[in-house]
């Protein structure tokens, strides 16, 4: 298997090879096609919601085969359909973890007869029922008032102990809404792509961040798959990591040749 790549080809077909091969990853990070009719060059966005239903089941199941035992899959599924594919994964014998929420201001509206849409849900299940990786440190978030951190606060323990309560100098904990903007307007013109559903890299940096294994020089050091990787953002991420001494092994793979082209040619953009 070649790592640090995107593959052109259909997931369907790629999948089952790489099961049938013995390739694992620890973390399958991925935002498929949402069935909302969106252009993406072939009919993956188009289907009856009982084929939908089908291949996402079948989907979700070759995550779970690709999965090391500790592995975690992340999975973009627009709020119209995400209680289906929770079900599913469910019946897959995965582990709930959380449904995160990607938060961002800056969404706009086709009509006034609704709210206007802020959010994507994503799915977070694992394949242990005990273990996983969550690296709490690397996402920590600053504090929102140095008010409370200004005379001591008092806790309770689980023994019932009373505890003065300090703040981590690493910041506060991350909670489950991601906030980070979509790439709408100018000021995104120069990550933004012609791919019509591409995610903000700042996105997928820090969930990388969050979920992917360490090794013991503290280091990033694991595979990662998208199978559903578009213009390439996850092998972007991926690769500006590595450059900076982290040794992720990523594969991306890709239906439409014209997207394979764009990931390319922003990898190659990050050398130099
Ligand atoms: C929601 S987009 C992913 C966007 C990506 N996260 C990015 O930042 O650019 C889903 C992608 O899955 C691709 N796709 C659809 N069916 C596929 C299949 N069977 N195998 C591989 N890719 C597929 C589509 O062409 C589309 O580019």
């Amino acid at each position: 298997m070649q790592y640090n790549t995107v593959i052109n080809g259909d997931c369907d077909r790629i999948m089952p090879e790489m099961i049938e091969a013995g390739i694992k990853a620890d973390l399958i990070l991925t935002d498929p096609p949402y069935n909302l009719n969106k252009d993406f060059g072939n009919d993956s966005d188009k289907l009856e919601l009982s084929d939908f239903l089908k291949v996402t089941k079948s989907r979700v199941n070759l995550c779970k085969q690709l999965l090391e035992s500790n592995g975690s899959l992340l999975w973009f599924g627009i709020h119209h359909y995400i209680g289906f594919i929770q079900t599913m994964m469910y019946e897959a014998g995965l582990y709930y973890r959380r449904m995160n929420i990607w938060y961002y201001e800056n969404g706009f509206s086709r009509t006034s007869k609704a709210p206007l849409a802020q959010y994507e849900p994503f799915l977070w299940f694992s394949k242990s029922k005990t273990k996983w990786t969550y690296n709490v440190d690397d996402v920590r978030i600053p504090y929102k008032s140095e008010e409370r951190l200004k005379n001591p606060v008092y806790y309770k323990n689980a023994k019932g102990e009373r505890k003065v309560w300090k703040p981590n100098p690493l910041g506060a904990m991350r909670g489950d809404i991601w906030a980070f903007p979509t790439l709408a307007g100018k000021a995104f013109a120069k990550e933004k792509t012609a791919h019509p559903t591409q995610k903000p890299e700042a996105l997928i940096m820090e969930l990388i961040k969050a979920y992917c294994p360490k090794n013991t020089d503290g280091k990033y050091d694991a595979m990662i798959l998208d199978p559903f990787c578009g213009s390439g953002t996850l092998g972007v991420c991926c690769e500006k990591l590595n450059r900076q001494g982290h040794n992720i092994r990523w594969v991306g793979i890709e239906l439409e040749k014209r997207w394979c082209d764009i990931a390319d040619q922003r990898i190659r953009g990050l050398e130099g």
